[in-house]
């Protein structure tokens, strides 16, 4: 096979969905992985059907041997992993006295222990081959602190450090890794917990974007995952070799106040 090869993490809806839709309208193949079979599955049938050129892949990224079988099958059926993008993630909003610690170790694994994984599992493919882009989805709450979100904050920091680190070993080899870090973007894990988050802020839930997220937005409004999708796009191009080591922000503003 001749196109690149494209390994998304939780890909089944959301961003994930964003980025492997345009990854494969790009010209690349495009492997969706995601927890959720039917989901995955789903999503699969919707891109094929479109004739574009995908495949489905059931993984808990935080099962590493499942992972390694994953990746071992790609690698077998293709010859090569060019690009990771490291997007699988979740949310849980709670007070730090009331979060659980089950959940903030789970958080961890997710969005910071499985990336380190699957970055450890493709390098080797991708120094064979003297090409690799990881891309890992951090978030603005990877800059800034947020109040109830101390496991994904914690994630979401720590993947920033991986992604220096990343950038440093693959830097001889061809590759690159950076961290996309987006603001409220427009998805079920964003509208999911305007519930929690109307608890810890006393507010109703239907009041949450105009009273708590767009007021800290200068541009009043949610981003759209079409806009992340390019912006992972653009990194694993070539013409972005010399980006690494990086945190796209993208935020309509947030940060920058
Ligand atoms: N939505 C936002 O505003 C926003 C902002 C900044 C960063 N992010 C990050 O972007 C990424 C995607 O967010 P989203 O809003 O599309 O979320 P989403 O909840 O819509 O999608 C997440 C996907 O990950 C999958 N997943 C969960 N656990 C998994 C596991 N153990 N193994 C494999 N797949 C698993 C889910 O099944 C789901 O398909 C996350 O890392 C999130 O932290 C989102």
């Amino acid at each position: 096979m001749s196109k690149k090869v494209v390994f998304v993490t939780g890909a089944a809806r959301g961003i994930g969905l964003g980025i492997a839709e345009s990854f494969a309208l790009s010209g690349y193949h495009v492997v969706l992985s995601d927890i959720n079979q039917k989901a995955v599955e789903n999503s699969y049938n919707i891109l094929s059907d479109r004739g574009l050129s995908v495949q489905s892949a059931v993984c808990d990224v935080t099962d590493e041997s499942m992972v390694e079988s994953v990746i071992r099958s790609v690698v077998d059926q293709h010859g090569r992993i060019d690009v990771l993008v490291n997007n699988a993630g979740m949310q849980y909003v709670s007070v730090l006295e009331d979060f659980p610690t089950a959940t903030f170790r789970k958080m961890m694994e997710l969005m910071l222990i499985a990336p380190f994984v699957l970055t450890k599992l493709v390098f080797p493919i991708m120094k064979q081959h003297g090409f690799g882009r990881i891309i890992n989805i951090s978030s603005i709450n990877g800059i800034i602190g947020f109040a109830g979100k101390s496991a994904y904050n914690s994630a979401k920091h720590g993947i920033i450090g991986l992604t220096k680190v990343t950038a440093l070993e693959g830097a001889e080899w061809g590759i690159t890794a950076n961290a996309i870090c987006p603001g409220y973007v427009d998805t079920e894990l964003v509208r999911g917990q305007f519930e929690d988050l109307a608890k810890t802020r006393g507010c109703s839930p239907d009041k949450i974007l105009e009273e708590v997220i767009f007021p800290l937005v200068p541009q009043k409004r949610l981003i759209d995952l079409s806009e992340v999708a390019s912006m992972a796009v653009y990194l694993a191009s070539d013409i972005a070799c010399g980006i690494t080591g990086q945190n796209l922000v993208i935020d309509g503003g947030y940060t920058t106040q």
